[in-house]
């Protein structure tokens, strides 16, 4: 098994060390800074946007893997696009034209990620399958981060990763909520690709091992 690619969530950061915080993820072993931007309407939660994004893309060396908990997320792929965003990840739930929005996603040369709440299912995916590069499954319900883990997200995983093989896609599985070292492998040995993991890093009391531990959670235990 691959190693897994980690996502450490802006989200748990302590603001008042910004800098501190994201130099602290330039020296990590993580792949990408998640961005959770939060409009208040399509969550019960406002959290953060642009402003906060120039600050990121100027201080972070990551590529920004950005997820739009927001309606009508299409208003606005080129701000965050051109904002600097690697991946753009809009929610199943907010897309009345999802193929038209993945595409425009590539369009302005970003990866296009699709993500999915917990009572949404994979199946609506598998006429756009060909549009997609990462599947966002929420492994709780969007607005906050600390929440606890949706054990049902393992077999939905599970789904989901027979779903791409039978269609030879080879988009990624990212995993979104309640992340940590205790259900890393278990996600990994159901398929999933990419770890996000919020208060898992940013509280732990040292966030730069725990980074470490999450990315080398697929090597075999020594017995
Ligand atoms: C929740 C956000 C998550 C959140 C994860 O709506 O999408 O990215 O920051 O935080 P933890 O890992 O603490 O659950
Ligand atoms: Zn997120």
């Amino acid at each position: 098994m691959n190693q897994p690619f980690i996502a450490p969530s802006l989200l748990a950061a302590d603001f008042a060390n910004l800098q501190k915080e994201l130099d602290l993820i330039n020296r990590s072993e993580a792949d990408y800074l998640h961005f959770d931007v939060m409009d208040g309407l399509f969550v019960p939660n406002i959290s953060f946007g642009f402003p906060l994004l120039e600050t990121a893309r100027k201080y972070c060396q990551k590529p920004l893997d950005v997820h739009l908990m927001i309606v009508q997320p299409e208003r606005y792929l080129e701000a965050f696009a051109e904002g600097g965003a690697s991946v753009i990840h809009v929610h199943y739930e907010a897309c009345t034209h999802l193929h038209r929005t993945l595409t425009r996603i590539r369009e302005l040369g970003c990866r296009a990620g699709v993500a999915l709440n917990p009572h949404t299912p994979i199946s609506g995916l598998e006429d756009v399958l060909e549009q997609i590069d990462v599947i966002l499954i929420m492994s709780v319900n969007p607005g906050f981060g600390g929440q606890s883990f949706i054990p049902h997200t393992i077999q939905k995983v599970t789904k989901l990763k027979q779903l791409l093989t039978a269609n030879r896609s080879a988009a990624l599985i990212e995993i979104d909520g309640g992340v940590s070292e205790k259900n890393a492998q278990i996600l990994l040995n159901a398929g999933a690709d990419v770890l996000v993991a919020g208060n898992s890093v940013f509280r732990a009391s040292d966030p730069l091992e725990a980074i470490r531990q999450l990315k080398n959670s697929s090597l075999p235990l020594v017995a």
